[in-house]
């Protein structure tokens, strides 16, 4: 029996920056091969309908949609569309998130706005309009892809992504914690330092470890981490789907680490 067979997942962000398997692609096609019938989302259609060609080439059910999650309108159509559609949503995943860098005293603050509309305001979007459903269906998951940059300094000057991202912690848990009664479960993954296609296309990013040179981010970001090398989008995918899952059906309003050791304290920074 596979993990998610049966199931609807509407994998919010399910595209790609840049070609190559982020975590919202390999969440949408690990979600597929478990048996779940996978609606890919996101702002870039093109993008999306490329994580779900790749799903149906392998024989498994995914379809595409276009999706601002910071568009009322444009959510409350998705959501509506699946439910015409499948009738039902029983995984809800939040990858979409992005960073901008700049420190409190260097961030302009239309970037600061943008941020927090895309990372906070987005999943309350999407939350707002699937959860009335799972709850009317006796329950559902949602899983709320957050980042251990939620709970701790990475080296980076970038408060937006800090404090979005843990705002995006706490809304996790009290919405947990409001729809327990429901069974909605709520819970986030918290990634480390993951070598996915986003990593290279943050503006600045690479210019805030070294000097704008990708390669020596790129080994930085391995130095950093108490198991010598970044993560990848697969783990990410395996942590959601755990959470996606019965398996975690007693598992509400957590933060799932998901970094290599990261958050421990004992790795190298710089
Ligand atoms: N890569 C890392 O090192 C890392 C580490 C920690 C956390 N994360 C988190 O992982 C998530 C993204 O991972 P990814 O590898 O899939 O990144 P990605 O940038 O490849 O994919 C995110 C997708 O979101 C889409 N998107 C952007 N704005 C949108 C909007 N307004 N509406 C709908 N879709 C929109 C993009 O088009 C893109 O396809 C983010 O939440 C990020 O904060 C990543």
């Amino acid at each position: 029996m596979k993990e998610l067979e049966g199931k609807v997942a509407l994998v919010v962000g399910a595209g790609c920056i840049a070609d190559g398997i982020g975590n919202g692609r390999a969440t949408a096609i690990t979600f597929a091969r478990e048996g779940a019938t996978v609606i890919c989302a996101d702002i870039d259609a093109e993008s999306a309908e490329n994580t779900a060609r790749m799903i149906r080439d392998e024989g498994l059910l995914a379809t595409s949609v276009h999706l601002d999650i910071t568009d009322q309108n444009s959510v409350a159509r998705v959501v509506q569309g699946v439910m015409d559609e499948h009738g039902r949503i029983d995984v809800l995943d939040n990858n979409v998130g992005i960073a901008s860098v700049g420190g409190v005293t260097s961030l302009d603050p239309d970037e600061w706005d943008r941020v927090f509309r895309v990372n906070v305001t987005g999943v309350f979007n999407t939350m707002r309009h699937v959860i009335p459903h799972m709850a009317d269906a006796g329950g559902g998951s949602i899983v709320n892809i957050s980042s251990v940059a939620s709970i701790r300094w990475s080296g980076v000057p970038y408060a937006s992504y800090y404090a979005s991202k843990a705002a995006l912690n706490h809304l996790t848990r009290t919405t947990a914690a409001e729809f327990a009664s429901s069974h909605v479960r709520v819970n986030a993954v918290l990634p480390g330092l993951m070598r996915t296609p986003m990593v290279t296309n943050v503006p600045g990013l690479a210019d805030a470890y070294s000097s704008d040179d990708v390669e020596e981010m790129m080994r930085t970001r391995d130095r950093q981490v108490p198991m010598g090398h970044m993560g990848e989008a697969w783990d990410v995918a395996n942590a959601a789907l755990f959470l996606a899952s019965d398996r975690a059906k007693y598992v509400t309003g957590l933060e799932l680490v998901v970094d290599g050791g990261i958050t421990l304290g004992i790795g190298k920074v710089g």
